[in-house]
């Protein structure tokens, strides 16, 4: 039979597979909560405006009720054959009250409906994960301030370069964690603007109060144009390409964890929550989480690429393809809730082993810089050639094979005459992180302040 929606021009009903490719209801029953929402916003506007009477507006609105009563008890009957969550919502509130169920599709179309919709969702979305993010930044702060002047060394290359602190190495994913709430902010901003009265593109002659029914929803306004309301995903975009930066932040302190937990590393032990262990070599304690927030990012990178390909053909206004949507905002937002909260369980729950990162410190000549500069500011040597005599003593040490502050001062100054004692001193990698006090640099005075400001902007301040 042809559909009772729009079945009108039809004489026969859709094939099945028409109906398999066309359903949504499968995945869009996700929006039913704002689907009703907008519904009621909708109703209440079309009664204040005399479009619809007090009598029908009132069966409407306490139809409404029941239909999200029903869905959230979990005996809703969703049906294929109606398509979509607005089809499956209004079909049933008609079986509810009967002819008025008819007028709320008054001045609207699913276009401006579905797109109403998923900006409520995608709205929730990012201040869940606006929220869950904040948590793992004080889990950070946590960790940072506990370790402000722990020692560890600091790569580049994967190869140890200064010694620097662990709190100013946690406070670097603070760092980037925030950039990535002020992303969802600011694309919050952009996607608070309401497209319900774009109609199906072209707006409607029915007198509505496109602004009231914005404020009835939270939103700023209304969206300028009815063409962009209801065919643009951009916010959506935002989200994701938003969720695919912090994934990616998320995957780089992931791979740390896995490189840190290592038995060649052991900088850090993730608590018996966080770890799983193997089935054949009893001694493993695999960190699992952290592989999968690496691995989940794939995917997250997939949703953002899956989107930008859907909509970047489409002519305007609404084309059905914008249907595909939803599966990657959903994917994304799923994965992101999952991999903050792994990260946050991690972070706060793993043991840093401080003894294991001071020894590694100083590993690999780290001090080197040190000494170099040391004799640029002692005996006003051009830093080229402190580097040369820097890397002379490294050689001999090497040679050794002993490291740089096991090195005597005639040892030195066999290299350098100009060395004096007081040399010596720099070549400790405590006396290395105290040093870099420069703004933003890890010396632990500066790592103290940077969690003191990062603590004073996450309780709004
Ligand atoms: N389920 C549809 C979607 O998600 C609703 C909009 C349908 N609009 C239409 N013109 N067929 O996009």
């Amino acid at each position: 039979a042809a559909s009772a929606m729009w079945g009108g021009r039809f004489a026969g009903g859709p094939a099945a597979i028409m109906q398999r490719i066309n359903a949504s209801i499968d995945f869009d029953k996700r929006l039913y909560a704002q689907d009703i929402r907008g519904s009621k916003a909708h109703c209440r506007m079309l009664v204040r405006q005399s479009i619809l009477t007090q009598e029908d507006g009132d069966s409407i609105l306490a139809g409404l009720d029941t239909v999200l009563a029903e869905i959230e008890a979990g005996d809703f009957p969703f049906s294929t054959a109606l398509e979509d969550i607005h089809m499956n919502v209004e079909s049933r509130l008609a079986a509810l009250i009967g002819e008025a169920a008819g007028r709320l599709h008054t001045a609207r179309s699913r276009n401006d409906q579905v797109a109403t919709d998923f900006r409520l969702w995608v709205r929730d979305a990012v201040d869940g994960m606006d929220a869950a993010l904040a948590g793992l930044v004080e889990a950070l702060l946590n960790r940072a301030e506990e370790h402000a002047a722990t020692v560890m060394p600091g790569f580049t290359h994967l190869q140890a370069a200064q010694p620097v602190t662990f709190g100013h190495h946690m406070m670097a994913y603070v760092e980037m964690i925030s950039r990535d709430r002020s992303r969802l902010a600011d694309a919050r901003k952009r996607l608070n603007e309401c497209p319900l009265g774009s109609a199906a593109l072209a707006g409607t002659s029915f007198p509505i109060d496109r602004h009231a029914t914005a404020a009835d929803l939270g939103f700023a306004g209304p969206m300028r144009n009815s063409l962009d309301g209801v065919s643009d995903r951009d916010f959506a975009l935002e989200f994701l390409s938003t969720s695919a930066i912090c994934a990616v932040h998320l995957s780089r302190l992931a791979e740390e964890l896995v490189i840190w937990t290592s038995a060649q590393f052991r900088f850090v032990r993730l608590s018996d929550g966080f770890t799983t262990g193997s089935s054949i070599m009893p001694q493993k304690r695999n960190p699992d989480a952290a592989e999968l927030v690496r691995a989940k990012t794939g995917r997250v990178i997939g949703d953002l690429n899956a989107l930008l390909i859907v909509m970047k053909g489409l002519p305007l206004a609404y084309s059905k393809d914008m249907q595909d949507d939803k599966e990657p905002v959903f994917e994304a937002a799923d994965t992101m809730e999952l991999a903050i909260a792994a990260m946050t369980g991690m972070i706060s729950d793993m043991t840093v082993n401080a003894e294991v990162l001071r020894a590694a410190a100083g590993a690999g000549f780290t001090t080197a810089t040190d000494i170099a500069d040391w004799c640029v500011r002692a005996i006003n040597m051009p830093f080229r050639r402190a580097h040369h005599v820097a890397g002379s003593l490294v050689k001999l040490a090497e040679d050794r094979g002993i490291g740089l502050e096991d090195l005597t001062l005639a040892d030195m100054q066999g290299i350098e005459p100009g060395i004096t004692a007081e040399a010596m001193a720099v070549l400790s990698v405590d006396s290395s992180v105290a040093s870099r006090t420069s703004f933003g640099g890890t010396a632990p005075n500066r790592v103290r302040e940077a969690v003191a400001a990062a603590r004073k902007s996450l309780n709004g301040g």
